[in-house]
């Protein structure tokens, strides 16, 4: 008996020595892969975007946006290389008044601010630059990138002022033009994070129809490396690619969850997201595969530099009935969607921090 007992603890503790090793292991690999530099983006040509490359890239860059020499050269920054192939150069001359192709005063990594984070209004003074709804744009140049963020919202209030912090001081540093759009959800029916993100993307275009295109974004996401560029993709964005509460890892290849980033016109070729999932989990998932549908594949930064800090929160309710929508969701693309879309609109504030949009989410007929 006394034997059998020390047999089971000594297991018992071999097993989580194990546990601890491979955590330890996991933890020093996604260190390692920050070692490794330069970081390298490709610029794909337009004959590349179908079929030469798989489902899922490294970012890929509009060749559109550099103008052209014969010979094949790098562009390096201190910490960013473009690669390019030949007849495909790039160079960053710029006579537009645009701003530059890689922001100059990025740093990399940063430290994520999650203490003493400051209440709403004194964090407004903060920003002083901000327009009203949290709109912002380089005073300094012409932005690139006209990007509306999306955030659906419920009862979260000290992770929202911890995103709007982090996230404007972020944004700020990418010169990109951007307003941040919360869109919470009233009542006490399941969340439904699809469906809220379906109407800020229709409010954030109605605004300003000259958004080219949404980051999806939860609210307890928080970039660490600023070299993580909030652009429009070329093809669809995958933005988390490396959350620390999944030890930096990519769950599965075809997650689009977290943060995510699509042009105003590919979320128009998926008809935006279903409008079905009521609950965690799915939503996502769903999006995936009316990408695939669409011919459209999911781009990713390297997992380096698109990573995030989770802030801590009680498990969600999953939703029993996403497996049935997921595996109907083919059928429903057409007609489950923007186009299917419906809500009352309870308030809208153009807040000093944000726009706010808060609204009533009928549950629609499958
Ligand atoms: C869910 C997704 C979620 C992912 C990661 C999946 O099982 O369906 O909605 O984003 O897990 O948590």
């Amino acid at each position: 008996m006394g034997r059998s007992y020390l047999t089971v603890r000594a297991l018992v503790l071999i097993v989580t020595l194990l546990v601890i090793i491979e955590y330890f292991s996991l933890m020093q690999s996604a260190e390692n892969a920050d070692k490794k530099a330069p970081i390298v983006f490709r610029i794909l040509e337009d004959g590349d975007r179908e079929g030469r490359y798989s489902r899922h890239v490294l970012q890929a860059l509009d060749s559109s946006l550099y103008s052209y020499s014969p010979k094949q050269h790098s562009l390096v920054t201190d910490r960013v290389t473009l690669v390019t192939r030949p007849g495909n150069g790039a160079s960053v001359t710029n006579t537009s008044g645009q701003c530059p192709l890689i922001p100059p005063s990025l740093h990399g990594r940063f430290p994520v601010q999650v203490t003493d984070i400051p209440e709403m209004d004194a964090m407004a003074s903060m920003f002083p630059q901000l327009q009203p709804g949290g709109r912002w744009s380089p005073p300094d140049c012409k932005a690139r990138h006209k990007v509306a963020i999306i955030v659906p919202y419920r009862d979260r209030e000290p992770h929202l002022r911890a995103f709007l912090l982090n996230i404007h001081t972020f944004l700020q540093k990418q010169q990109i033009e951007y307003g941040v759009y919360i869109v919470e959800q009233d009542g006490n029916q399941p969340f439904n994070r699809a469906m809220l993100m379906n109407v800020g993307a229709a409010e954030a275009v109605k605004q300003h129809p000259d958004y080219q295109c949404y980051i999806f974004h939860d609210v307890d996401l928080l970039p660490e490396d600023d070299r993580n560029l909030y652009t429009c993709p070329i093809q669809p964005r995958h933005m988390s690619v490396s959350i620390d509460s999944f030890l930096y890892r990519l769950p599965y290849d075809d997650i689009f969850g977290g943060v995510s980033a699509m042009t105003v016109d590919q979320f128009k070729a998926v008809n935006g997201f279903s409008n079905l999932f009521w609950g965690w989990g799915g939503e996502d998932d769903d999006m995936a595969n009316r990408l695939r549908l669409k011919k459209l594949f999911i781009s990713r930064y390297p997992a380096n530099i698109a990573r995030y800090k989770m802030l801590k929160h009680g498990k969600e309710k999953a939703n029993p009935e996403r497996f049935k929508y997921l595996y109907s969701g083919a059928k429903r693309v057409g007609r489950d969607g923007l186009n299917s879309l419906k809500y009352t609109k309870v308030d809208f504030v153009l807040k000093k921090l944000y726009t706010w949009i808060l609204v009533d989410l009928p549950h629609l007929k499958p």
